[in-house]
């Protein structure tokens, strides 16, 4: 059965009638990783891969939820300060609240859903989810929050109910995603700029570790917390620097002494992460897939020996695209497992998708899973 029938006809057994349909989307990022909270470039698209969701206000208090992929019911007040146990729950929770904090309209509802994302793969499941219910809570209740606000809103629900101090770029990715798009925000300014993605005689595929590290939300904190200490010290002898991504490479080295080795490391993989996206967009705009590619390169380095947020399993795979050389390839999303995104050549792909599954199997004892990337739309009503 279709997700979409699987849904109402679970929301029909539930609540009597069916939910009006939503939708929002995973999402890829070609280059510009974690920039996003340091006030740099990101260059994300949405996917075909991502959460439904049937809705109804209930014209009670009360939203009633039930996930079919957990097979769990749960239901919470408007007003109550807990969040549920259950985690999938407490990502509505925090959408409710978050948009009741910015004085949005929230009634009781019902809701039944699904979703197709793979989880900590680092596609960002978590944003469709967040993405789906504070687009459809808008609908709904007529709230006329804007598109931003709205990914704020999944954005300060990760901060406040999941304890992970993330940038915008998922949550924008998620509701600002259009078909065959990627797009590239300024993460400073808000800008942001559509290119279409359609790289003749390549393809961009995922490679997924399957890997999952349980500190990853405390580990991704601290990268955050040394970016901001190396901006602080920065910004002593150059105010004008409100985020990392405002500072010259040659004031990052003013402060080596006075910063951790540690943070001047991560500083100095932001700031040439920043400008790797800007390089990016215009050899895209020149049909320069080879630039591309060799850029990618560069940010696996960088993630890997500079922020430390890759793994053995992730550089095995890098390592493995440039023997078979696929023109493209690094670690995508926060790290600590999850993906690689590989720019790979037509007629090179069979060659290097076999040879990563099995080589990968006989080095880690488990396969990898490999999903075709198709930019798709963000957040709508179906
Ligand atoms: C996670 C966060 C994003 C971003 C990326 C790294 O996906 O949610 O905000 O920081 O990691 O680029």
């Amino acid at each position: 059965m279709e997700m979409k029938e699987k849904i109402q006809e679970k929301f029909r057994t539930l609540f009597g009638q069916d939910g009006d349909l939503f939708a929002s989307a995973g999402r890829i990022n070609l280059i510009g990783e974690h920039t996003d909270y340091n006030g740099g470039y990101v260059f994300p698209g949405a996917i075909d891969k991502g959460i439904m969701a049937a809705i109804k206000a209930n014209d009670t208090d009360k939203v009633r939820a039930f996930s079919i992929d957990y097979d769990e019911y749960v239901e919470f007040g408007l007003n109550e300060e807990d969040k549920p146990a259950q985690s999938w729950a407490s990502y509505i929770f925090g959408v409710c609240r978050e948009t009741l904090k910015r004085g949005g309209k929230v009634g009781g509802f019902d809701t039944v859903f699904a979703g197709d994302v793979p989880l900590g793969a680092g596609l960002s499941s978590s944003a469709a989810l967040e993405s789906t219910f504070a687009f459809a809570i808008n609908y709904i209740f007529a709230g006329g929050i804007d598109k931003f606000e709205l990914a704020k809103i999944g954005q300060s629900t990760e901060h406040n109910y999941c304890g992970v101090k993330c940038g915008i770029m998922d949550q924008f990715a998620s509701i600002f995603g259009q078909k065959g798009k990627l797009i590239r925000l300024n993460c400073k300014t808000l800008e942001y700029k559509y290119f279409p993605f359609n790289p003749e005689g390549y393809k961009l595929v995922l490679i997924d570790s399957c890997v999952k590290h349980e500190l990853a939300s405390s580990a991704y904190n601290k990268r955050r917390a040394s970016c901001e200490n190396a901006a602080a010290a920065i910004r002593k002898n150059h105010p004008e620097v409100e985020f990392l991504s405002d500072a010259k490479r040659v004031w990052l080295d003013e402060v080596r002494d006075e910063i951790p080795e540690e943070d001047f490391l991560r500083a100095e993989y932001v700031i040439g992460e920043v400008q790797r996206v800007l390089d990016v967009c215009d050899a895209l705009e020149r049909g320069d897939y080879e630039t591309v590619g060799e850029m990618m390169y560069q940010t696996h380095f960088g993630l890997s020996k500079l922020y430390e947020v890759s793994c053995e399993e992730l550089d095995f795979l890098n390592k493995l695209a440039r023997k078979y050389d696929v023109t493209g390839s690094r670690v995508m999303g926060g790290g600590f497992g999850g993906c690689t995104i590989n720019l790979v050549k037509d007629e090179l792909y069979d060659k290097f998708i076999a040879a990563a599954k099995e080589q990968f199997e006989a080095k880690f004892g488990h396969a990898p899973k490999v999903y075709d990337v198709v930019i798709s739309d963000g957040a709508r009503r179906l």
